[in-house]
């Protein structure tokens, strides 16, 4: 059996490949990437490293070939060409004869759900479904390390946190987690066609987050809750463009101001306030708190303060 891994050179990836190789041989493992230079440590442990871009549709029929399982990570385009790239890497999976696709989605999808990311997935989610092979939905929270190690600083940075999401709330869960659950499903029998809801162990609003940063940091933090025509007003002044296709290259912040305010009002009307026991039932160990990631950054939170 060949468990392929696609986006391999990111975070994610790479931590799946990590993983995968305490749990099966390296000549079992293939990793697809658009920098194998970048993975080239992985060669030189017998990994499969090979070329693929979701961009270059004619690149990812050698790319896929002998792959028994497949890892599809999201690609970061959000609001820009992700669909259309996932659905070349999906059309390439099953010319390829791929038997399953665990793809990485994200909580609360769905129609009703208004965040600009979530619609690409609930389209990706659809596809798979119509695709013919076997899918897992692996439906992420955010991480909490996007909290503890961008969010958070900046916050106790200025000593205060601007948000439309209110008191709206989300069970935020470390990389790690989603990690472990991903490599679970692919390197282990009995999830085709199952749905997870990947969360950490709590609903928080972001004003505890603020409080729990003021808390191991010793800074206090005005949290201000603004409305969503405030809060794309905030990121237009920062320079942040609303869409992908206004080009990010000089943007401050590397998403579009439009999806991260659609992001903030899908947390503010509850569509992402989901808890589950699946990265429980899934790698047998509970899922990592906001407090124990913030405290892995403790240094960075403090450094700001
Ligand atoms: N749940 C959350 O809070 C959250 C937060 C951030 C992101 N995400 C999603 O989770 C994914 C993985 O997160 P991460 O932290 O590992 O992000 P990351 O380090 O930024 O990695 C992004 C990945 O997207 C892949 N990619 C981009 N364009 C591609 C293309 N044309 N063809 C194939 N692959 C392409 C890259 O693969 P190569 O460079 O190796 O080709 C890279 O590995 C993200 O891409 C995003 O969809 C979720």
């Amino acid at each position: 059996m060949s468990i392929i891994v696609t986006g391999a050179s990111g975070q994610f990836g790479r931590q799946a490949a990590e993983l995968l190789l305490k749990k099966l041989p390296a000549s079992e493992l293939i990793l697809i990437t658009r920098k194998p230079a970048a993975l080239a440590d992985y060669g030189a442990r017998g990994v499969q490293v090979r070329y693929g871009d979701f961009d270059d549709p004619a690149s990812l029929a050698s790319a896929f070939a002998g792959g028994t399982r497949m890892l599809l990570i999201s690609t970061d385009q959000v609001g820009g060409g992700r669909l259309r790239q996932h659905r070349n890497a999906i059309d390439a999976a099953v010319a390829a004869g791929i038997r399953q696709i665990a793809y990485t989605s994200f909580i609360g999808v769905g129609p009703d759900n208004p965040a600009v990311s979530t619609t690409e997935h609930t389209a990706t989610e659809a596809m798979l479904r119509e695709c013919g092979v076997a899918y897992t939905f692996l439906r992420d929270s955010q991480y909490a390390e996007s909290i503890a190690q961008f969010a958070l600083p900046g916050a106790l940075a200025t000593g205060e946190w601007m948000t439309s999401a209110a008191e709206g709330r989300i069970a935020l869960v470390s990389r790690d987690d989603c990690v472990a659950c991903a490599v679970a499903v692919v390197s282990s029998a009995g999830h085709d066609n199952r749905i997870y809801d990947i969360t950490g162990p709590e609903l928080l609003s972001y004003r505890d987050c603020a409080m729990l940063a003021a808390e191991l940091a010793g800074k206090p933090i005005d949290y201000q809750a603004v409305s969503d025509e405030e809060k794309l007003a905030f990121f237009d002044r920062l320079g942040v463009p609303r869409r992908i296709e206004d080009g990010m290259e000089n943007s401050p912040i590397p998403w579009p101001g439009e999806e991260m305010v659609s992001f903030e009002r899908a947390i503010r009307e509850g569509h992402f306030a989901i808890v589950s026991d699946h990265v429980e039932r899934l790698t047998g160990r509970v899922p990592k708190s906001l407090r124990e990631v913030c405290l892995e950054n403790i240094d960075r939170l403090r450094a700001v303060c």
